[in-house]
């Protein structure tokens, strides 16, 4: 949390209430806030969502956990396709879907029906069945969604691992959660060239032993390694595709419905819970307000990767719960050009556009000319997620992108959360650039202190939640004391979101940073004890420190403090190995941006490595109280090499 932040925070006085046009037709309006808690979640539990056995309890709380819905039993591929089907909206799209070379497929909620229908078909064929953990590894598809769909429709929990993760942490993840299926595809395009999907999943089957099948989607349709009696082509399947040849398995609400891991404070991601009553509820009901959908006439679009939470909730759960149409793209933002995004906008009519403050500095930086040659003008409303965003982004793309027309709301919240909790209401909430002003309707945010005392307007400290919301994660999966440890220990009874927070006068929200070892790269999770890990994995390495330092483009960067062992100085070579070896063990996600070796690192004379001290020398600011420190003199030499490094640069 750098100081130079919380004065951008005090001094913006920018004032953007809701246009009048769009507050007269919004699903939001004022009286939503003086609903009460429970009155607005029964209500939200009894209309977003199709129940088989009605729930007889809206929620219990055992601290920490609490079950939402209790009594209840649905299934959620019927909410989110058949029930669409059968109440006539079969002929809707769902998704508009391009790939990126450029191919594209329309499919229609029916088609979406027979698709996952047939998928799950397959996955029975493997020997999937209620309960049995299946993981999958693709790009950005149809066949994602459709995946993910037929694994509710069996009530078989899925994990998603995002396609630029590794083999080891593809492995990681299924051992932890006992996978027996993998659904994968060949290759993924990724600018032009393809990522090997199917070769790092070969790799991560060899070291997750329980993994008996995997099914394998042809997407570029190079020649890939099939190992008899182990992988199945999907298009090589005759699978029957009527509804009534696979009935939904009717489930708990608190069944589990996923995991998704996540980077803590430790080498070892978190396989985040979330289970199936409450997940569904509490994502349609946000999704309809905060972003104001309108099924019949909206194309929203999350430009998000369903392997993380953003993607779960707001690409497949949360829209297609609501019967929206959505557009689902394969590729990058600047492939083959800088334009791209805005053709997509263009050509779909998107109406909805939810994104990271990350991608808005890219398009920033490459200059608005690229979306002023599209006709941007189906755009109404505009979304954030991931990172604070910082008000010139904020403005950058409320001009640019949103024409000065379109409300912006930032949204706060976690892959633990499920659902965003802390949002403007379109149509509602006055914004101002940076925040993410109100908790969302039926959720109750507090700032405390360090003592526990709860700050009120003016006030800053740690972000918590005082009272269970319905998409709540039900834990880490098989690690109950690491659940009670990470988030319910620093305050009793309430739940620490690890970031910092502030509340300014008119009780609006400034979110500030995570205020753990977490960091937040191009608005991904990534743990900082998880990269030193994977850098003391290389047989050269003696020691190595991480931390985040501030970057203009990705919000955090991450550099690394390496000590090699026996006293070698480093050199380029050695940097760029290191590089490739954290990116061989995480994913490219997490390569350092800047690697600066040393002889020692800044250690406290019980031997903790400072931190604190490295991110001051990474971002340049004069070094503090360094009188903890076993030896000062390190530090000296650390911000001379740093320093030495950026001008090579
Ligand atoms: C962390 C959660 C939830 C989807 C993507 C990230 C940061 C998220 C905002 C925002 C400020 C934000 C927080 C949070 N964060 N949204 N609008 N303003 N910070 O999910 O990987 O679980 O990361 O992202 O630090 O704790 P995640």
């Amino acid at each position: 949390m750098s100081d130079q932040t919380i004065e951008t925070h005090f001094v913006e006085d920018r004032r953007y209430p809701p246009p009048l046009e769009f507050a007269a037709q919004a699903n939001a309006q004022p009286e939503i806030y003086e609903r009460d808690f429970e009155e607005f979640w029964e209500s939200e539990g009894r209309e977003r969502v199709s129940w088989i056995e009605p729930f007889t309890k809206l929620y219990e709380w055992e601290l920490p956990y609490a079950k939402w819905y209790l009594g209840g039993t649905l299934n959620v591929s019927y909410n989110c396709v058949d029930r669409h089907v059968e109440e006539g909206r079969g002929e809707r799209v769902a998704y508009h879907w391009e790939g990126e070379p450029g191919d594209t497929r329309t499919i229609t909620y029916a088609e979406l029906q027979r698709e996952v229908v047939r998928f799950a078909n397959a996955l029975k064929e493997l020997g999937v069945e209620k309960g049995t953990p299946v993981a999958i590894y693709l790009g950005m598809l149809p066949e994602l969604a459709i995946a993910m769909l037929a694994c509710t429709r069996l009530g078989a929990p899925h994990t998603v691992v995002f396609g630029g993760f590794s083999a080891d942490s593809l492995s990681g993840r299924m051992v932890d959660m006992g996978c027996e299926v993998l659904v994968t595809q060949d290759e993924a395009w990724r600018r032009g060239s393809t990522v090997p999907l199917k070769r790092t999943a070969d790799e991560a089957m060899a070291a997750a032993p329980k993994v008996r099948r995997s099914l394998v989607i042809r997407r570029t349709g190079n020649e890939v390694r099939m190992q008899e009696g182990r992988d199945a082509w999907l298009h090589e399947l005759d699978l029957p595709d009527d509804p009534a040849s696979c009935p939904p398995e009717p489930m708990d609400a608190e069944d589990l419905l996923f995991l998704m891991y996540t980077s803590g404070t430790t080498a070892k991601p978190k396989g985040i819970a979330h289970t199936t009553g409450g997940y569904l509820v509490g994502v349609a009901a946000t999704h309809r307000y905060i972003f104001d959908l309108k099924p019949e006439t909206d194309v929203f679009w999350c430009a998000a990767d369903i392997g993380w939470i953003t993607g779960h909730s707001y690409i497949v759960y949360g829209p297609l719960c609501n019967g929206a149409t959505s557009v689902l793209y394969e590729g990058t933002p600047d492939f083959p050009d800088k334009d791209r995004w805005w053709s997509i906008v263009e050509r779909y009519g998107v109406t909805i556009l939810y994104t990271a403050p990350t991608a808005i500095r890219a398009h920033m930086k490459w200059g608005p000319e690229y979306a002023q040659g599209h006709d941007l003008s189906s755009l109404r409303l505009l979304g954030t997620v991931g990172e604070p965003i910082n008000p010139e982004a904020w403005m950058w793309y409320r001009e640019h992108v949103g024409g000065d027309r379109c409300p912006v709301v930032d949204t706060w919240w976690q892959t633990e959360t499920g659902m965003a909790l802390i949002t403007p209401l379109p149509g509602v909430t006055t914004t101002k650039p940076g925040s993410a002003t109100k908790p969302f309707p039926g959720v109750d945010v507090g700032v405390f202190n360090e003592a526990g005392e709860e700050v009120g307007p003016g006030g800053g400290g740690y972000l918590v939640l005082k009272r269970p919301w319905p998409a709540m994660t039900r834990g880490i999966f098989g690690d109950d004391a690491r659940f009670r440890e990470t988030y319910w220990s620093k305050y009793p009874g309430v739940y620490f979101a690890g970031d910092g927070a502030r509340i300014d006068e008119d009780g609006d929200f400034w979110l500030l940073g995570r205020v753990d070892d977490v960091m937040n790269v191009s608005g991904h999770r990534i743990s900082t004890i998880e990269v030193e890990s994977a850098l003391v994995d290389h047989p050269r390495v003696a020691e190595a420190a991480v931390c985040g330092r501030n970057d203009a483009l990705t919000g955090q960067a991450i550099v690394a403090y390496v000590t090699l062992k026996g006293g070698d100085d480093g050199s380029l070579e050695m940097l760029d190995e290191l590089r490739n070896h954290v990116a061989g063990k995480i994913g490219a996600i997490a390569k350092p941006a800047n690697i600066v070796f040393t002889p020692e690192l800044p250690k406290t004379r019980s031997g903790k490595i400072m931190r604190r001290l490295l991110r001051d020398v990474a971002e340049n600011r004069p070094l503090g109280d360094t009188t903890t420190l076993a030896d000062p003199t390190v530090v000296n030499e650390i911000s001379q090499r740093a320093s030495a490094d950026a001008s090579d640069d």
